[in-house]
């Protein structure tokens, strides 16, 4: 028997514990052991089975980082098999997180119980796949097709006590001690004489099944999630649950499993799984690097970035100071956080109980002698170098010694407002994104002398704080915003070149983008562009550049807040619609500046709007701002909504080829000069070795 699968007879009930850390994932080993426990138990004294796990959960599902590699024996189906065909009742007992293949396991067991603190889940579409081993067959039998449908294209993981109600999980344990709860649940099975219960034995009767249900699901999956391909499969294989005998829909399962398996969107979300948690990792920092506690915080500004970085903190019970000039602006972020939770209650995604606790521990003042006990403090007014030094130098008069002193900023000096203060190792950047209390990404700045504990410190509270962080180095606009600027540019180089702004924002939707860039513009208001273009220097003078977007906002077109920018607006519905107005006018400039209007195909769109990203990005790695191409991919997926079925810039730019990026953007810079198109020196170096940035990293960390 291996090592990390054990089998014990404890009085009649034969109990096998899982011990894979750290999140039991269904390893050979683990398959191996779990299968010799099964057939030894049919041989012995024991009456039933118990399968439980030792650490911190259940298994967490199969080995991801097995997928790809030729399957070793014995796979996971023949160890259900082994499971469901047991002569003596198999019971699961769950703790922490029952997920994927981990959860499919239970569900071939006869019996499941379960902590209430446990979860279940499917998770699989969020790797790009469907559950290969029955769970598509299991669960729509036991908890109802609906009730499937929505659990396994969402991925959600269930509360325990919520499965319980649902069927999936038949005891709640309330014992601590979760074996030997576990143990006493699987006696009285026996003592009452229980059945087998197999789940595969459930039939689903078709007419139970609204006519067009399966059809209205793949069209509202076909909205929800653009671009990726294991929704519709997994609607397929539900349909087979209720259409087929068993065998044959796990047969289908399989078929259309290994169809993705092998597909590149589950290679790109597969790599996104990875890639989010190596960039939580700082390279030159210890495990063991101390953290400082983080008790309370303070928000320096109210407004809507402010606002909804202190819900970040009350969401998870941390207390909150949140400090304005005066009042009155005091009073308008209190009432946006208000407002936002509201928007929250209604949706049923929180209880009136809830929403006052957490409005409770988001207090107010405009006095910065408030904040002197806090443990943290993020700065988050409006983008003014000499307005953030200004505050620092407050900060460090009032704040205690080791508070850490953040700030928000989106491309500030992180080093220039660390020198406004005595304490430059104490601060540190945490750049969140708008809504700050939606979008999952923190770029975490590392000024010059940010100390360890610091770091360390901000990457643990971002993951407490439900965040995917990602750490960068000082230059302007971070890894991010940085990167953003060629993407932006090239949109509106392309309506002078011949598109229209609905060809291009479509073009990229099409690609998987949630907003194309032009309507982006609309949404964030044009005049924040056009107001910080006024004080660069290092723009080419090019009549052509931005081109669009200053006139727009000459105008009075300043996007959606204006009811018209690259596009109109419909002021009920704030549905976009093409401008005729602008088309015309887009004509117009061209003409003037005498640029031919050329067709541009869909794939050109792409190439010059993402090479930029991906050139910028290259010089990024080479200059260390960004620890890893990885990371950069984390920055695009959770900060700018970049498809994970693409699996950001750096891993596309891999997938396309690095040479034909390069040679592009070489015959761009031919076409267009060497001021928007350079190519940067390690895409150069890779395309001409026929490598990628990924083997790039690889190397660099080996060496
Ligand atoms: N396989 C391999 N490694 C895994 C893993 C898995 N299924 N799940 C987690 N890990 C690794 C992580 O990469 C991480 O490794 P490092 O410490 O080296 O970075 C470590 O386990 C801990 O993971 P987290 O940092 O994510 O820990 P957490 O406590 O925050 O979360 C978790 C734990 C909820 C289990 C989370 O890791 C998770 O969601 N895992 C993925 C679960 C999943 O998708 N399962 C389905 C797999 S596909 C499948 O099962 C197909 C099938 O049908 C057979």
């Amino acid at each position: 028997m291996s090592e990390v699968v054990s089998y014990e007879l404890k009085g009649n009930i034969g109990v096998i514990s899982v011990n894979n850390p750290p999140v039991n994932a269904l390893a050979q080993v683990v398959r191996e052991g779990i299968l010799n426990s099964i057939q030894a138990a049919q041989e012995d004294a024991s009456k039933a089975i118990v399968l439980r796990c030792e650490g911190r959960t259940f298994i967490a599902g199969a080995d991801i980082t097995e997928f790809g590699k030729p399957p070793k024996d014995p796979g996971l189906p023949i160890v259900l098999d082994a499971i469901e065909n047991s002569s003596k009742p198999v019971i699961a007992a769950i703790h922490g997180t029952a997920l994927g293949g981990g959860f499919e396991v239970s569900l071939a067991c006869h019996y499941r119980c379960a902590v209430a603190s446990a979860k279940v889940g499917l998770p699989e579409v969020k790797l790009g796949l469907l559950p290969g081993a029955g769970g598509t067959q299991r669960v729509p039998r036991i908890a109802g097709v609906k009730a499937a449908l929505d659990m396994i294209t969402s991925g959600n993981p269930i509360a325990a006590c919520k499965a319980h109600t649902m069927g999936l999980v038949d005891e709640i344990i309330e014992a601590d001690d979760l074996e030997a709860g576990a143990i006493e649940y699987a006696k009285g099975l026996v003592e009452s004489g229980a059945p087998l219960k197999r789940i595969r034995d459930i039939t689903i009767d078709p007419a139970t099944i609204e006519a067009d249900f399966f059809a209205n699901a793949r069209k509202q999956l076909a909205r929800r999630a653009r671009g990726q391909i294991a929704q519709d499969k997994i609607v397929s294989c539900i349909e087979a649950a209720v259409e087929l005998p068993m065998d044959e829909g796990l047969q289908r399962e399989r078929e259309l499993f290994r169809e993705l398996i092998t597909s590149p969107e589950s290679a790109a979300m597969r790599h996104i799984f990875f890639a989010e948690r190596r960039a939580a990792k700082i390279k030159d920092l210890s495990k063991d690097t101390p953290v400082r506690d983080i008790a309370k915080v303070a928000i320096i500004g109210g407004g809507t970035m402010g606002g909804g970085i202190a819900m970040c903190f009350a969401n998870v019970g941390i207390p909150v100071v949140m400090l304005e000039i005066n009042d009155e602006a005091l009073q308008r972020g209190k009432d946006i956080i208000r407002k936002n939770y509201n928007i929250t209650l209604q949706k049923g995604k929180m209880s009136e109980d809830q929403l006052e606790q957490r409005i409770g521990l988001i207090s107010g003042t405009t006095d910065y002698t408030d904040i002197s006990d806090v443990d943290l403090v993020i700065e988050a007014v409006f983008e003014n170098l000499e307005l953030k030094k200004e505050i620092f130098a407050k900060l460090d008069t009032v704040c205690k010694a080791g508070a850490i002193l953040a700030t928000n900023t989106s491309y500030q000096d992180v080093d220039a407002i660390a020198e406004a203060t005595a304490r430059p190792q104490d601060v540190v950047g945490m750049h969140f994104f708008s809504p700050a209390n939606v979008m999952k990404l923190l770029e975490v700045v590392r000024g010059e002398k940010t100390a360890d504990d610091v770091l360390a410190t901000v990457m643990k509270i971002g993951k407490k704080i439900g965040k995917v962080c990602a750490l960068s180095r000082v230059c302007y606009g971070f890894i991010g915003n940085r990167m953003l600027g060629g993407y932006g540019r090239e949109a509106q180089m392309l309506l002078m070149d011949g598109c229209t702004p609905v060809q291009v924002d479509s073009a990229l939707e099409g690609f998987g983008m949630a907003m194309g860039p032009l309507a982006m513009s609309d949404l964030a208001g044009l005049d924040v562009g056009y107001k910080a273009r006024q004080g660069r220097t290092d723009l080419p003078d090019d009549p052509k550049l931005y081109r669009m977007g200053t006139l727009l906002v000459e105008m009075g077109r300043h996007g959606q807040k204006t009811g018209s920018g690259f596009y109109k607006y419909d002021p009920q519905t704030r549905r976009r619609e093409s401008d005729p107005e602008v088309e015309a006018l887009i004509k117009e400039e061209a003409a003037k500046l005498g640029i031919e209007q050329l067709e541009i195909s869909n794939e050109e769109i792409l190439q010059r709007c993402f090479y930029p990203l991906i050139n910028e990005g290259a010089l990024i790695l080479e200059e260390g701002i960004a620890q890893r191409p990885s990371d950069i991919d984390v920055v695009y997926v959770f900060g700018y909504a970049f498809p994970v079925a693409k699996g950001g810039p750096m891993h596309y730019a891999d997938q396309v080829g690095l040479k034909n990026v390069y040679d592009k953007i070489c015959e761009l810079r031919d076409r267009y000069g060497e001021d928007y198109w350079k190519p940067a020196p390690l895409l150069k170096q890779l395309a001409e070795a026929g490598s990628t940035f990924a083997e790039w990293d690889k190397n660099r960390s080996a060496g």
